[in-house]
C-alpha cells in the first residue's frame, strides 16, 4: 500500500487530482472509477479548473461510478447521478454517454449485473477513486460478518445513514438501501486512490494503515490485497489514527 501524508486536506485533493490527470494523460481513453460524497468535491473542482484551463481533456474518458441510492431517479437532487452531473460531468468536456452511474430503480438484479459488466467491458478502470465511511465502508460495502464480491443491494447501517443525513432535509429522507459495487468489482481497477480526512475516519484509517489484518468489519482493509492502492490522508488524520510513516 502506498501512503501519502499531506499537510492538509486541500493538498490531499490536489495529489488525488494529479493522479487522476496522470492516468488520463497516459491514456486519453482511460476508464475512471468515480465516487460521490463530500470527500471528492475539491478533487472534482480541480479537474474542472484544469479542464477549463485546457490542461486536460476528458473528451474520450469513460467513467463508472461505485454506487447509487435505491429509489431515487437521476433527476432527484440527492441522487448520485445528479451529484456527478452537477459536480463534474456538466463542467468538463466529457461525453455524457460515456459516463455510467448505477441505477437504483426498476429491476435491481439486472442493474447489479449491468454494473459488473460496465466495470469490466473494454478493460477495467485505470484508476478507482474512493472515499471511506466512518465504519470503513468503501462503496457502500458496510462493515459486517460477510461482504459481497459483486455488485449487490446493500442495507445501509444507522451510522452511514446518520453520516449522510447532512445532505438531506431530514434524516428520514435518507434512503436505507443502495446499489453498490462489491469488493471484487472495486479491486478489479488497475490502481486505487483512497482519500480521507477528518477525525471521524480515524478508527477506519487505523485499521487500514496500522496493521496487516484484513477484516470484513472494516471493508477498506481489503485494499491491502491490491497491488497498486494509494491512500492519501492529511497530517491531522494521520495523527488521530496513530499512523507513523
Ligand atoms: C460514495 C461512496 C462512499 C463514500 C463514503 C465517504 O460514492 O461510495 O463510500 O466515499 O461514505 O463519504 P464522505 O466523503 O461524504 O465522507
Amino acid at each position: 500500500m502506498n501512503v501519502i501524508v499531506t499537510k492538509s486536506y486541500e493538498d490531499s485533493c490536489q495529489r488525488a487530482a494529479e493522479l487522476i490527470e496522470a492516468a488520463v494523460l497516459a491514456n486519453p481513453q482511460a476508464k475512471l472509477g468515480l465516487a460521490t460524497g463530500g470527500t471528492p468535491l475539491p478533487i472534482y473542482r480541480r479537474l474542472i479548473e484544469d479542464c477549463k484551463a485546457g490542461k486536460i481533456s476528458f473528451a474520450k474518458v469513460r467513467t463508472v461510478n461505485l454506487d447509487e441510492y435505491c429509489g431515487l431517479n437521476g433527476s432527484n437532487t440527492q441522487s448520485y447521478r445528479w451529484f456527478m452531473d452537477h459536480n463534474l460531468f456538466n463542467e468538463i468536456d466529457i461525453d455524457k454517454t460515456n459516463t455510467y452511474v448505477p441505477s437504483g430503480l426498476g429491476d435491481l438484479a439486472a442493474n447489479c449485473r449491468e454494473v459488473d459488466k460496465k466495470v469490466r467491458e473494454n478493460g477495467v478502470p485505470e484508476l478507482q477513486l474512493l472515499g471511506i465511511g466512518n465504519n470503513g465502508h468503501i462503496g457502500f460495502n458496510e462493515a459486517a460478518d460477510l461482504l459481497h464480491t459483486e455488485t449487490h443491494i446493500e442495507q445501509l447501517t444507522e451510522s452511514t445513514i446518520a453520516a449522510n443525513a447532512r445532505f438531506f432535509d431530514k434524516p428520514e429522507a435518507v434512503p436505507t438501501q443502495a446499489i453498490t459495487m462489491g469488493l471484487s468489482s472495486i479491486l478489479a481497477a488497475k490502481s486505487i486512490v483512497l482519500v480521507a480526512t477528518g477525525a471521524a475516519k480515524a478508527a477506519a484509517i487505523r485499521g487500514l494503515l496500522c496493521n496487516d489484518e484484513v477484516t470484513t468489519q472494516n471493508p477498506s482493509t481489503f485494499l491491502k490485497l491490491h497491488p497498486n492502492a494509494t491512500v492519501i490522508i492529511d497530517a491531522a488524520l494521520a495523527t488521530a489514527a496513530g499512523y507513523e510513516n
